[in-house]
């Protein structure tokens, strides 16, 4: 049977990356590859008890079809938590989605007809990519610096009549960074008056490592005016904050935009999982959830130190990174003349993996950088990775 895949098919990456990756199933290997939480900081205990307690009827609309915008005991507590942290709730309409990447997923379905630009950051979160991709979008990537997407290339890259921007100013999905408050200033003004949507993927804005780190990543939708809130689509996710197998996630959007979104997703999958949903509302409801955050916040801030302290003592100097203020991720600039895919089946070889920076280029170049992160490595295992990856840096070099 000789198959005829669509053209959007087979635009999907290549799989030579996945080829690579696939030599690191060893179970025994050190890994700075997944951008997840780490399993054992799951709040099982606490959910266990929660769902111990859910009465009959709760277990009926846990099990039932729900509502395709959301359950709105959900919607309730999530309104209220948003509203406290300063979002216009009020003004915007809240959509459950099963994970922020279907927010993507549909934002793109609405907006890309084959062939349209859509600018994302370089480097830049490759689900959002393989989502716009998925609608034959042409992608067009605007670098990022050590304080955000770069202002001049974006001032460029809007001439090009973008469908929409896509960016993730907090603790950035590779590049570890956060935008300061001047560049996002300055993006609303260079974004002002041009009716290009501006896509807010926030998945780790909940986890800021410090005070400082906290006020520079307000977002965006929290302080925009009125005019340029209309522009702006939020998203945000349970997935770092709760469980990425809960598959749940929101977007605050403007109301046009909100109508539209349901629609099409009556069409993908009617309604996102309504158990995940019960199990989110009652983490919500009973206050735990806040607590949780504090708890892994101070996790990662440490895995984040340890992993400094352990690349200050094993990495040679000429590794050069923005120190992440929170997240889950390091964006490694390798020295000149290190190949990073030789370097990565070294490390492999030794017991260690992390992820080529190609992986996040928008049309998957080599680009000189590896991402290592420290979210789901304990510390005893974190100073034991990066030091195979030292070892096999100062062969190369
Ligand atoms: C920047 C960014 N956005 C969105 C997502 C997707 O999250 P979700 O599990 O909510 O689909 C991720 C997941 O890693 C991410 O890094």
């Amino acid at each position: 049977m000789k198959y005829t895949f669509s053209e959007c098919v087979n635009s999907f990456r290549s799989s030579a990356i996945r080829d690579l990756m696939s030599l690191a199933t060893r179970n025994d290997i050190i890994s700075f590859a997944g951008g997840m939480p780490g399993n054992e900081l799951f709040p099982v205990e606490k959910l266990r008890i929660l769902t111990d307690n859910l009465t009959r009827t709760q277990w009926e609309e846990a099990l039932q079809y729900g509502a395709t915008g959301g359950n709105p005991g959900l919607l309730a507590e999530l309104k209220n938590w948003l509203k406290k942290r300063g979002f216009p709730v009020e003004t915007n309409e809240l959509i459950i989605t099963t994970g922020s990447l279907q927010a993507l997923n549909i934002i793109g379905k609405l907006f890309i007809n084959p062939n349209d630009v859509v600018l994302t950051e370089n480097p830049v979160f490759i689900g959002g990519v393989s989502a716009f991709l998925s609608y034959q979008a042409k992608i067009v990537g605007v670098d990022l610096d050590s304080d955000g997407i770069d202002i001049e290339q974006l001032k460029e890259a809007i001439k090009l009549n973008p469908k929409f921007l896509y960016i993730t100013p907090n603790f950035h999905n590779p590049a570890g960074l956060v935008y300061s408050r001047e560049r996002r200033e300055q993006l609303l003004e260079v974004m002002h008056g041009t009716e290009i949507p501006i896509i807010e993927d926030d998945a780790y804005g909940e986890l800021y490592f410090d005070e400082k780190s906290y006020q520079t990543s307000r977002p965006m939708k929290t302080w925009a005016d009125a005019e340029m809130d209309s522009q702006i689509l939020y998203t945000g996710s349970f997935s770092k904050i709760l469980g990425p197998g809960l598959r749940l996630a929101w977007a605050l959007v403007p109301k046009e935009i909100y109508d539209k979104m349901s629609i099409c997703k009556q069409s993908i999958d009617a309604c996102s999982p309504t158990i995940s949903q019960v199990i989110a509302q009652q983490f919500m409801a009973s206050g735990e959830i806040d607590k949780y955050i504090l708890e892994v916040r101070e996790i990662y801030r440490q895995r984040r130190d340890c992993m400094l302290a352990a690349i200050e003592k094993y990495l040679p100097k000429e590794v050069t990174f923005v120190k992440p203020q929170g997240g889950f991720y390091l964006w490694l600039k390798m020295p000149q003349g290190v190949d990073e895919e030789v370097l990565f089946k070294k490390v492999v070889e030794r017991g260690a993996v992390f992820v080529l920076g190609s992986v996040f280029h928008p049309n998957a170049e080599k680009n000189g950088y590896i991402r290592v992160s420290y979210c789901n490595t304990p510390e005893n295992q974190i100073e034991k990775g990066i030091k195979i990856i030292g070892e096999a840096l100062h062969e190369l070099l």
